[in-house]
């Protein structure tokens, strides 16, 4: 499997597109700059939803307004990271795909869309879902807890990629 995919890194990184991004300066510097402005706003939005659900701020505003307003961004965001994370690793197929912190991060990643995407729906379904018991409270506490860990995690990845051996 692994020959598989180290075949595919050699055969890609010799495609016309490959070249083009190796050999113009400005394309990964500007692409990377890009990555970064969607990771500001998946990280704001998620930050100001697991805040509210932990009972931190924004106390005048419902936790489904607060998910109606900002999940939407997470979303969009993460459209732009597919994007430029697929230019990014199109440049220099070896040094992500057959990275191990490339894999971790690919595998926190689909965690965290699975607990925002029930979030949201739970939310979606009944409004108050999270406010109609103590215990639902402390539902809410530990989704935020586990919302927050989980996207960390995968901005430490995204940035240890760098420092970490690859094949
Ligand atoms: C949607 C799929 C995504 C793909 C395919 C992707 C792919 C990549 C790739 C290929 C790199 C370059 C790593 C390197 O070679 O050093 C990178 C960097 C990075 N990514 Fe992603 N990424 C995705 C989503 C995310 C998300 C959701 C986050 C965090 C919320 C994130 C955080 C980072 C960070 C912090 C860096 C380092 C940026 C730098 O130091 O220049 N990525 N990503």
């Amino acid at each position: 499997m692994l020959a598989e995919v180290a075949k595919f890194c050699d055969w890609l990184s010799l495609t016309p597109i490959s070249m083009l991004f190796q050999t113009v300066e400005w394309i990964i510097p500007a692409v990377q700059s890009v990555h970064i402005l969607a990771i500001a706003i998946v990280m704001s939005s998620v930050i100001m939803v697991d805040l509210r659900l932990m009972g931190l701020m924004g106390h005048s505003q419902s936790i489904s307004g607060m998910t109606r307003r900002f999940i939407p961004w997470v979303w969009w965001s993460l459209v732009v990271l597919l994007l430029t994370g697929l230019i990014l690793i199109t440049a220099e197929p070896r040094r992500d795909l057959l990275n191990p912190v490339f894999q971790a991060k690919m595998v926190l990643l689909v965690v965290a869309i699975v607990v925002t995407a029930v979030f949201q729906e739970i939310v979606r379904r009944n409004m108050e879902f999270w406010d109609l018991s103590p215990s639902r409270r402390a539902g809410a506490l530990a989704t935020a807890v586990l919302s927050l860990l989980v996207w960390t995690a995968i901005v430490g990845c995204g940035r240890w990629i760098a420092y970490v051996e690859h094949g």
